[in-house]
């Protein structure tokens, strides 16, 4: 038996989790701490090129994270419930966080200048309020990745080798036997 989450669901994660690291800090960063115009226009475009080449790949994680929903006998746990619950609210966060982010783009999306997308919205008003709900949801979003962060600790520190089971090892006996349970 390998690890409980499969292979492209561990890339996947790991990608993920790298890309909306680095955004949510260096774009909370630039926002709200005084950078200089040059340092503040190749972070916006570095991370409006990458969090576009994210989009398909959020797109496929969030397919193989509904097909690993068929039901599996047993009830789960409520501390599994739980951690379904926050696993799924983080899928919809992220989901209103890069539909908002295309929403308020003042101009055409360049990805890192070999691609170009229109600009989806021309209402000044429109792309203000998307702006509006891309600041909050990537609030929201911090707030989740935080708590992630402590349920993993937490889990680790009980003893409970989860971030074993987020790589490609093979699980340890005693998590095959409390898989088995
Ligand atoms: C993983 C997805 C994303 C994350 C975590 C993220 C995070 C952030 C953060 C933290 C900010 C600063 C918030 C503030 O100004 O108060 C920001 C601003 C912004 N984001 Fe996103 N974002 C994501 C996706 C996108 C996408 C897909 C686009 C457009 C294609 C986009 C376009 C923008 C723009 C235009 C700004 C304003 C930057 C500026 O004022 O120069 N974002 N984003
Ligand atoms: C260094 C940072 C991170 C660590 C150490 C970490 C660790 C883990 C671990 C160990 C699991 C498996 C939990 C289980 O056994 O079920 C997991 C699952 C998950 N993590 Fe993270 N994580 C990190 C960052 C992130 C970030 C930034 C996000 C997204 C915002 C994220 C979203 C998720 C989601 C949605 C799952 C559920 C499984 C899936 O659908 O892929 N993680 N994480």
């Amino acid at each position: 038996m390998h690890s409980n989450y499969s292979r492209p669901r561990v890339l996947l994660h790991w990608l993920s989790a790298v890309i909306i690291l680095w955004t949510l800090v260096s774009g909370f960063y630039v926002a709200y701490n005084p950078v200089s115009a040059a340092t503040e226009h190749w972070i916006g475009s570095f991370n409006v090129s990458l969090t576009t080449l994210f989009i398909p790949l959020f797109v496929w994680r969030a397919c193989l994270f509904v097909r690993a929903l068929e039901p599996h006998g047993t009830a789960p746990s409520p501390i599994k419930t739980l951690a379904f619950a926050v696993h799924a609210m983080v899928y919809l966060v992220i989901a209103v966080v890069l539909v908002t982010g295309v929403l308020m783009m003042k101009s055409a999306i360049s990805v890192f200048g070999l691609v170009h997308f229109p600009q989806p919205l021309s209402d000044p008003a429109l792309i203000e309020r998307a702006s509006t709900i891309h600041t909050s949801a990537c609030v929201v979003l911090s707030v989740l990745v935080a708590l992630h962060l402590c349920a993993v600790a937490w889990h680790e520190c009980s003893g409970r080798r989860v971030v074993r089971r987020m790589t490609f090892a093979k699980p340890s006996g005693a998590m095959i036997r409390r898989a088995q349970k």
